[in-house]
């Protein structure tokens, strides 16, 4: 493979012996300066481009690089040589330009100028060509492998658990259906008699969490995580909402709600530790343009334990706030956005994770505490994002557990497969569900998740 340009920013020019090298990539900008043309060229390996110098006396100076514009994809051969310019190392001396796919400039959408994120999301096609979803693309990807290697390192094991499957696991009824009736078949009878008839035999949908899939192997490989897309058909229009999501699902055996908030906080840590290692010049453009004091926020999360407090505990601290919530607080109801950004941001002034939440605003496989009334439900709240991680330790009683089923109108027989976790060799364990894109969101300081996956899917739009 060839060198990138990534690679070739951190080479060290040989003074002895002429380095020859070939670099493929788009022009980011392309300036004229007597008999000399100075283009930058990107290839996505970095933000920062590398510079070409290109002289008259190339042979297709005057018909083709004195015309260069932006986004014409490049090949150049030339010499590695330091370079004299103040805020680079080093620049290529071209001995040959080849122009490998021009881009029109009176129809490129992407000009030198400052575009939009709301105009850059009707271009998903060309966006990660710009600074800062490129960045985010490389953001994306080292987050995503550092999560990876965190669970692995501790003996985790992958679980690829269905996206098509007929357990609701969260109860909430956001599934997408998924169907290989015509709309003909749909309408001739009444649906569910239609669903014998469909493709699975019977209602199948589109998966919003892995978990109860991933508890069968946490039973027996004892430590697993899922890490893949989940999809929600919720109509909420937010900045923190999408439709289809990644979202990473570790689940471990013979662990209760504090070893799975040990085992949350610290990967969260480490993989913010890993980007503020090894993405410097990311994290610095969006420090810089995004989100001032982007880096520190990163290191206080970093380097300080998250506060803890009860479900209760919350609600009193929101209860006696001088702050005038939109949304009423009382004990019983879900926390809104606006109670979860106000817990870390004015509360404790870092990461909070809530636990022991009442039974009635989760879901049935939450395990049951002493007091009949709450559960061993913890979230992982973050300053500027709201809720970030969403577990518990899981009910592994079956007399208590099919008791909450049937309370929250589950049909025993369709989740007998997930019972006989309980039947059989039944022990204390727990997971969590990370939202990826809020991680992204909070490493990058970017406001809307749209923002934060190369193709987002929201109420109303699925372009490609
Ligand atoms: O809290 P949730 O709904 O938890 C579950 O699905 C559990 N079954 C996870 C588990 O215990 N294995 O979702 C987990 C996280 C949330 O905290 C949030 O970060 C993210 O998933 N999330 C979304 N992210 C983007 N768009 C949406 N519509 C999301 N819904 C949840
Ligand atoms: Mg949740």
């Amino acid at each position: 493979m060839k060198p990138r340009i990534k690679e070739l920013l951190s080479t060290k020019p040989d003074q002895q012996q002429i380095q020859q090298v070939t670099l493929e990539g788009w022009v980011r900008t392309c300036r004229h300066s007597g008999n000399l043309c100075f283009i930058e060229v990107t290839d996505g390996s970095c933000l920062s481009g590398i510079q070409v110098i290109a002289e008259s006396t190339l042979k297709n100076y005057a018909e083709e690089i004195r015309h260069l514009s932006t986004g014409t994809a490049v090949q150049v051969v030339g010499i590695l040589v330091e370079s004299p310019a103040k805020g680079q190392a080093v620049e290529v001396q071209a001995e040959q330009l080849t122009i490998l796919g021009t881009a029109d400039p009176n129809s490129y959408p992407l000009q030198k100028k400052r575009h939009s994120f709301e105009f850059l999301r009707s271009i998903s096609q060309l966006r990660p060509r710009t600074n800062a979803l490129g960045a985010v693309a490389r953001l994306r990807s080292t987050l995503h492998f550092a999560l990876h290697r965190f669970l692995h390192d501790q003996g985790f094991l992958q679980v690829h658990t269905p996206i098509i499957t007929t357990s609701d696991c969260e109860g909430a009824g956001e599934m997408f259906t998924v169907t290989a009736l015509s709309d003909q078949e749909l309408q001739k009878q009444n649906t569910q008699d239609a669903f014998a008839q469909d493709f699975f035999g019977r209602k199948a949908g589109l998966t919003v969490s892995g978990q109860l899939q991933a508890e069968v192997y946490a039973l027996s490989h004892g430590r697993v995580y899922t890490f893949g897309p989940t999809f929600r058909a919720e109509n909420s229009n937010t900045s923190r909402h999408l439709a289809e999501f990644w979202m990473l699902e570790p689940e471990m055996a013979f662990c209760d709600l504090h070893c799975d908030m040990e085992v949350a906080e610290a990967l969260i840590r480490d993989a913010i530790s890993t980007v503020l290692e090894n993405c410097t010049e990311d994290l610095a453009l969006f420090n810089r343009f995004i989100s001032k004091g982007l880096i520190n926020k990163l290191e206080i999360v970093r380097d300080q334990c998250f506060t803890r407090m009860t479900y209760s505990e919350a609600v009193k601290e929101l209860e006696g706030a001088k702050q005038q919530f939109e949304y009423p607080v009382a004990w019983g109801s879900d926390l809104q956005a606006e109670h979860e950004r106000f817990l870390c941001e004015e509360i404790a002034r870092r990461p909070v994770i809530v636990t022991n939440y009442p039974q009635t605003i989760k879901p049935f496989y939450m395990r049951q505490n002493e007091d009949g009334k709450t559960v061993a439900a913890m979230d992982i709240l973050l300053p500027g994002i709201g809720e970030l991680v969403g577990g518990s330790q899981r009910e592994e009683r079956l007399d208590i557990l099919t008791a909450r089923m049937q309370e929250t109108g589950l049909d025993l027989e369709e989740y007998s497969w997930y019972l006989d976790l309980r039947r059989y060799g039944t022990v204390p364990h727990a997971g969590f569900g990370l939202g990826f894109e809020r991680l992204i969101q909070f490493v990058t300081g970017m406001s809307n998740i749209r923002d934060v996956i190369p193709f987002p899917r929201t109420p109303g739009n699925a372009p490609c």
